[in-house]
C-alpha cells in the first residue's frame, strides 16, 4: 500500500470520501490499526489518561509524547502519523513552538503534529508551516483546557460560540493547517463548518457530518477505558476477552493443567539418569 499524504487527505475530502483516523499509542496497536487500513493514526495525548492512567491530559510531556510517537511510527509505514503537541508546548515563544513540533517529527518520527487552539495559534501555525512542519488543528472541546472549561462539556452550542468555531476554522485554515479535529459540538455546527471549509474537517463528538471521524482506541476496542462519553460507540469488548483469558490462565495453573506437555522442554537421557537414579 502507498503511504498516505496530506494530498491524498486533502481529496478525500473533495471526492466526498470520509477519512478514518484512529489513536495508537505503542507499536502492537499501531500495527494492527494499519493492517486494518486506517488512514490516519492520531498519537494523541489522550494517552496520558487511556495509557498512563491520569485523570486528564494535562500532564503528559514531550518526552511522553515522543516515546509513544516513536514507538507508533514502527509500526506504520502507511497510515499517516499525527502526534499530538502536549500541554503548554506551544504557549511560550513561536521558536520554542517550533522547536516542540520539530521534535516529534525528527524523533517520533510523525508526519504531522496537532495543537489545540484557534486564531491565536496562527503565528505558531504559520511558523511550523513554513518550516515544513504540517498541522493539524484541535477546535471545540479541547481537553488540555479542561480546568478552564470547567469539564468535558459540548461546545458550540449558542451562536455566538458557533461563529467563534467558524472563525477559528478559518484562521487555521488561513495559516496553513491541512485538517482540523472538531471535538464534541453540534452536529448542525459541526456540518456547517465542514461545508465552509475547503481543508478536512475530522469529527469526534460532532457528528456524521464532518469530512472524517477520529476515536480513542481504547474506547472503540472496550480495552479498560473509564466513562466513556456519549459520543463514544464501542465495537468490541476486549476487556471481557482478556478478562476470560486471564482467568482461565489462572485456573489452568492453579490446577496444574499450564503448562502442559507440548509446553515443555526434556533433559537427555543421561542427565535424567543422574538426576532420578
Ligand atoms: O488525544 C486525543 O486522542 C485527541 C483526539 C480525541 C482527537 O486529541
Ligand atoms: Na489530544
Amino acid at each position: 500500500n502507498k503511504p498516505v499524504t496530506t494530498s491524498f487527505i486533502r481529496k478525500k475530502k473533495e471526492e466526498g470520501t470520509p477519512i478514518t483516523m484512529i489513536t495508537a499509542y505503542d507499536y502492537p496497536t499501531a500495527k494492527l490499526v494499519e493492517e486494518a487500513g486506517v488512514d490516519m493514526i492520531l498519537v494523541g495525548d489522550s494517552l496520558g489518561m487511556v495509557v498512563l492512567g491520569y485523570d486528564s491530559t494535562v500532564p503528559v510531556t514531550m518526552e511522553d509524547m515522543i516515546h509513544h510517537t516513536k514507538a507508533v511510527t514502527r509500526a506504520a509505514k502507511t497510515s499517516f502519523v499525527v502526534a499530538d503537541l502536549p500541554f503548554l508546548s506551544y504557549h511560550g515563544t513561536v521558536e520554542e513552538a517550533v522547536k516542540n513540533a520539530g521534535r516529534l517529527m525528527q524523533e517520533g518520527l510523525a508526519k504531522a503534529v496537532k495543537m489545540e487552539g484557534g486564531s491565536e495559534l496562527v503565528p505558531i501555525v504559520t511558523r511550523c508551516v513554513q518550516a515544513g512542519i504540517p498541522v493539524v488543528g484541535h477546535i471545540g472541546l479541547t481537553p488540555q483546557a479542561v480546568h478552564q472549561l470547567g469539564g468535558y462539556k459540548v461546545q458550540g452550542r449558542d451562536i455566538e460560540a458557533a461563529k467563534k468555531l467558524l472563525e477559528d476554522a478559518y484562521a487555521l485554515q488561513e495559516a496553513g493547517a491541512f485538517a482540523i479535529v472538531l471535538e464534541c459540538v453540534p452536529e448542525e455546527v459541526a456540518a456547517h463548518i465542514a461545508s465552509k471549509l475547503d481543508i478536512p474537517i475530522i469529527g469526534i463528538g460532532a457528528g456524521v457530518r464532518c469530512d472524517g471521524q477520529v476515536l480513542v482506541f481504547h474506547d472503540l476496542v472496550g480495552y479498560a477505558s473509564q466513562l466513556a462519553p456519549k459520543f463514544v460507540k464501542r465495537y468490541t469488548d476486549v476487556g471481557e476477552q482478556i478478562h476470560a483469558a486471564v482467568r482461565s490462565y489462572m485456573e489452568e495453573v492453579e490446577g496444574r493443567r499450564f503448562p502442559a506437555t507440548e509446553h515443555v522442554f526434556h533433559a537427555n537421557q543421561e542427565t535424567i539418569q543422574e538426576l532420578y537414579g
